[in-house]
This record gives C-alpha cells, structure tokens and sequence, in this order.
C-alpha cells in the first residue's frame, strides 16, 4: 500500500466558531474522548440518558455473546418516538422539521407536529393492511417528504424498513425482496431527475414479478403530478391517499426492545451477492443522536442540508434519525445538482439560508469541473459548518471546498464511516479538531482505531481496525451469520473489526484512509463489489470470464473497468459491449456501469488460476509490471497493453 504524500497545512476553527461550539477546543476533545474510553459504558449511558425510554436497559453493554453485541439491554424505547413526540413534547412542536424542495422547484415545509401527525397517519395506512411489528417493509421512492414519512411510520410500529435507492433496477429490487422476504412495497407513481421523469412504479411493477412475499403495493403521488403513467393491479396496488382518507392521524409510538430490528440495508461487499446490513433500534438511536450533535455541532437555528439520497446509510443516518432526533431544521432536495444549471445548489443554499452543509467529494469535483461561475453572485454567507463523506477527500478538492464554498471561515468535517458502522467513527468535532485537507482526523468519543498489518501487529500505514464495540454498529448480516462473522471479525481471530479500508496515522494521531483493501470499488461514493459486476458479465451467453477493477477516475474517485473473455468463436465487437453495458443497466443501475470494457483473449492468472487483479490495475494505470514470470501466460500481458493503448 503507498503512503500518501504528506499533507502540511492544518486549519483552526475560528474563535468566533469555538465559542459557540458543543465542544471546545483540543483540551475539550481529549479530556471527554478519554472520559468515553475509559469508561465507555458510563459515556454511552450518559448520552442514552437525552433520550426518551418507555423503560431503560438492566445492561448498557452484553459482549457475552461477541461479535453479536447488545447494548441497552432490555431497554424499551422508539425511534420515531425520539424524533417526533419527544421533540414536540419539548415545546418545539411549531418548529420547521424540514423544507423540502422537488428538482421542478415545487415546495413543501413540515414543523415538527405535521411530521409527527404525517407520520401518525401513514403508520396507520401500513396498520390497515395488517402490518405488524417485524415485518420488512421495501421502499423504492423518490427524495420526496413522504420517504421520510414512511421510514418513521415503519419505526413507529416496529416494522423493519429496507429502503432501496430510486437509481437501482428491477432485478436488484427482485434480489432485495427475495432476500428480506418483504412483504410490501411503497413507492410512487414516479420521480424528478435531471428534468425527467423516473417512472418507479413500473419498475416495481417488474422487479415484483417473482416475488410470492409481496402482498401489497403502496403507491404514493408524487405531488399531484397527474402526467405520469401509473399502472394500476386492482388486487395489489393501493393509492397512498385513498386509503388515508380512511384512516385517522392518531398512532402512539410502540415500544420496542433495544436490539429489535430498526432496518436492514443492503451494501455491496467481496461476494457477488449485496448483503442486507442489520441496524436495531437502541444502540443505533443513541449513536446516530450523538454524532449528529457533535459533528454538525446543531444549534436551535441552523439550517442542515445534506445532499445524499436516504437510499443510502448517509440519509438514513443524517438525513432522518439523527438530525430528527436533535430537533434540527433541515432542507431535503429531490433532483440532481446540475438541474436546471450547475447553479442550483448554490441558490438553495442562499434560499433556505443553509447554514450546515454536508456533500461528497464527487459532487465537489463536479462543481470544480463545471467552473467557479456558477457561485459567484450567490450569497453564501449563512453557511458555517462544511462537511465531506462517502470516499477520501483529494486535498485539491478539500482546498476549493474551503476556499469557494467556506470562504475560508467554515470548518470542514470529513466524516469516515459505512453502511456497518451506522455513524461516523472518524472525525474532526469542528470547534475542536484543526483540519487537515483529506484527513477524517481523529475518533469520536468512545470509538478506539488501530493500524494493523496482515498478522495484527500495530504500524503507522496498513489496515484500519476497531477496537472495541460502538452502539451504532451492525447486528448482523440479514439470513448470514457465517458471512458476517468472515466478513468483519475473521482476520484477526476475532478481536477487532475489519472495515476494509487502508489507512495511515500521522505524527499528530490524525488518520489518513488510503481507500478499500478488499475488492470493492468506491464509484461517487456508491460501493460495488467488483465480484458482483463479475458474476454479471459472466451471465451473458458469450462471455467465458471477467475481472473488474477499480482505476483513478477525476470525478467519481474511482470508476470501473471490465476485462473480459469471450466463449470461443463468438463474435466480440461494439454491439456486445452496448449488450454488456445494457445487462449492468438491468442487473444492478446505470450508476454501476463500468467506464471501459476491455476485451482479451485470456485474462492473467497466476498458474494456481487466480486472476492477478493486481497486475490489471497497474497495466490500467500505466505503471511498472515488475516480475511476470509467474504468470501462466506471460504473453497475454502484451495483448492487453495494446488493447489498452488503442481505445
Ligand atoms: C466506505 C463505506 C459513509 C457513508 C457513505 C458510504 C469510504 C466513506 C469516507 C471518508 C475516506 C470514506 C470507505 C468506507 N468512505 N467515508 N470520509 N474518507 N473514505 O458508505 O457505501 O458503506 O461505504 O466508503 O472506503 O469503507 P458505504
């Protein structure tokens, strides 16, 4: 693995920003970190504690049972509880949950109290067709308020949501539902993006054809929209606001067990399937509440925006229960960034006076592309606090961040955590930790990394390791225990757990992610499993074998590239490639497709037969082979260089 170049520059949060601050100051960070790590059980009680429990835990922490951990053992509580009533309780019943605004400018707002009777009203939709606490729930909707609504209703009454982002194809909702033995669907007649119209429900419609689990289709009207075609099956598929108009807006949270089962959400990972990743509901409640306090260090009056799609761990966890629980303002988007010019973020957040704002990298790199116009004139003077997730953060892009959209006086949190992780795990607190450009800094409270080798020796570049259990962590792979504990407690005996990233820690303690030492790729913060595209191309009648693998790409951070064998004596030309780019289309989403499709008559295998995927990066990349005689056949190096060389 190579070390990064060593970074220099370091950024203060400005005194003005200190003051105001939750936590102030190094001193401030160090004294509670080491408070949260001494003793963690007593940190995590004390932020438990902020939070509405129907009846607390007997234990805040069961390992008995590692690496299947407990916490708030016993503890009855309710999400949807902790982010609506608990909140209106508090007087703040009048205040804007959220603005929310759709890609054709069509808005909507929502105080605290409408969410909770939204909510309350569609949880009671969901109740007249029976459902009941533990079932899973699939949805497949647009960034519209009632994807918002209808997670907090599965919460409320203790169903468990699997939310499956709007960009993904019928097969992968097929695949999600046959694995989470889902037996409903909601979704909407369809959906803005980049000016067209997404007709979701005809998606569903195919991914459901195979799939005996599913008893109903609830399909929402994305704002009164009457143009778009929605099919209709009179047995199976309900109108959202029909079937409201008979239900009433009273629904008192259930009370639920700490570890029940709050969502399953699927992630790729090294085998070719996704694996439905378990959340449950105390821990992750009490994680997600606290890094959204600390990180975007919310205040009565800020204004949060965060550009991710809830189809995502990103929008489940700072979007909704952890910005929710906090009782923040928040803006919620629909559409793309460049619609209908590269100026729209830049007006939404001098419109809604965004003072928190939390994007990717890939979308930075977008906007530095697009060119600099598009935020000048724009008033940016409400932001304070920048943050950055999903993939490592290249200075460059860091720099114009914090010069153009922070004019240099707003902190950036670069927030490194997963799908597993359930929250931020690395962090700059921003009134507390000086940044550096493309440095996730240093843990938050309670959770202890290490570097590691292969073997588990400690080292200043190598593997990323956690030490000890965090409330926010996964449960669990849905239906997979075996693959659960090989995926993440398998390479060091048990004793930590792997979350697949390279880092390396500096002279200051600050970490550095160095990127996936698995085989997944971080495409615009998307992960794909290289395995699963594989298994992909290998379906297609004329194809005898593939290797992807991940390559630099300027925008996305990383992209894809195929190479691929054909079945002797089929025909390999442009027409297949279209073939091939159409079956990723339809197995996983365009957002998966490759960049390159490289054709070979054989692929480098070490004589065992593995495919070196390694020397395919470095003859992508341009770079040194080094020794390949060890190769089965040496010569095919040579023929895919040339075919390299002339697309
Ligand atoms: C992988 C997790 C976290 C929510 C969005 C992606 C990479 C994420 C950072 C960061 C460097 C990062 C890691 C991680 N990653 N954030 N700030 N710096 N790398 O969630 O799909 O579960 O992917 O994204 O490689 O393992 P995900």
């Amino acid at each position: 693995m190579k070390s990064l170049s060593q970074e220099h520059r370091k950024f203060h949060p400005q005194s003005e920003f200190v003051a105001n601050a939750k936590i102030q100051g190094m001193e401030a960070y160090k004294e509670e970190y080491e408070k949260s790590i001494e003793d963690p059980q007593a940190y995590w009680e004390t932020v438990a504690d902020e939070l509405h429990w129907f009846s607390k835990w007997d234990q805040v922490l069961d390992s008995s049972k590692a690496p299947y951990y407990n916490w708030f053992v016993n503890g009855k509580t309710n999400i949807s509880y902790n982010c609506l009533d608990r909140n209106v309780n508090a007087g703040k019943g009048d205040k804007v949950a959220f603005h929310w605004e759709g890609e054709p400018g069509d808005s909507k707002s929502l105080t605290y109290s409408e969410l909770l009777e939204s909510v309350c009203l569609f949880a009671n939709v969901l109740k007249s067709f029976g459902v009941q606490k533990g079932d899973r729930i699939a949805l497949y909707l647009p960034m519209i308020p009632e994807l918002v609504v209808a997670v907090l209703a599965c919460a409320r009454i203790g169903a468990v949501h699997t939310v499956i982002f709007a960009g993904f194809s019928s097969d992968s909702i097929q695949d999600r539902i046959i694995d989470s033995k889902a037996r409903m669907v909601i979704t909407a007649d369809g959906g803005y993006r980049r000016g067209k119209i997404l007709e979701l429900k005809k998606i569903v419609d195919e991914g459901i054809e195979n799939c005996p689990t599913i008893s109903e289709v609830l399909v929402v009207k994305r704002g009164g929209d009457t143009s778009i075609d929605c099919p209709m099956q009179s047995d199976r598929d309900f109108w959202y606001e029909e079937r409201a108009e008979s239900c009433d807006a009273d629904c008192p949270a259930v009370p639920l067990d700490s570890e029940d089962l709050l969502f399953l959400l699927y992630t790729s990972g090294t085998t070719g399937k996704p694996k439905g990743i378990m959340h449950s509901t105390g821990g992750y409640q009490v994680f997600s509440y606290a890094t959204s306090k600390y990180v975007f260090d919310l205040n009565d009056n800020d204004m949060y925006w965060c550009t991710a799609d809830v189809g995502w761990i990103t929008g489940h966890t700072y979007i909704i229960y952890g910005i929710l629980q906090n009782g923040a303002s928040q803006l919620i988007y629909e559409g793309a960034p460049n619609f209908p010019d590269p100026g729209r973020f830049w007006n939404l957040i001098e419109q809604y006076k965004v003072s928190i704002f939390y994007t990717a990298p890939t979308a930075i790199r977008a906007f530095m592309k697009w060119g600099d116009n598009w935020l000048e004139g724009k008033d940016l003077s409400s932001l304070r606090l920048l943050g950055s997730v999903g993939e490592p953060i290249n200075p460059e892009a860091w720099m114009w961040y914090h010069e153009k959209v922070g004019s240099e006086k707003c902190p950036i949190v670069d927030t490194w955590w997963q799908t597993e992780t359930g929250g931020h795990l690395l962090t700059p607190l921003p009134g507390a930790i000086p940044t550096k450009p493309g440095s996730a800094t240093v843990p938050f409270f309670g959770i202890e990394p290490l570097i590691l080798t292969e073997e588990g020796a400690e080292t200043d570049v190598g593997i990323l390791a956690i030490k000890n259990p965090w409330p926010g962590m996964l449960r669990g792979i849905y239906g997979d225990p075996e693959l659960y504990e090989a995926t993440y407690w398998s390479k060091w005996g048990g004793r930590y757990y792997f979350p697949g990233d390279g880092a390396r820690i500096d002279e200051d303690g600050y970490y550095w992610i160095l990127g996936r030492v698995d085989d997944v790729v971080n495409v615009s913060g998307h992960r794909i499993g290289t395995a699963e595209l594989e298994s992909i191309f290998v379906e297609h009648s004329s194809i005898a074998e593939a290797a992807v693998i991940g390559i630099k790409h300027e925008i996305k951070g990383q992209g894809l590239l195929a190479f691929i064998t054909a079945i002797e004596g089929k025909k390999v030309d442009e027409a297949l490639k279209v073939e091939l780019v159409q079956l990723v289309d339809k197995k996983i989403g365009k957002f998966a497709r490759p960049e390159r499709i490289v054709f070979a008559s054989d692929l480098p295998k070490t004589r065992s037969g593995k495919i070196m995927r390694r020397l395919l990066r470095s003859i992508a990349e341009g770079q040194e082979l080094g020794n390949i005689t060890t190769l089965s056949d040496p010569s095919i190096v040579d023929e895919i260089q040339n075919q390299f060389k002339n697309i």
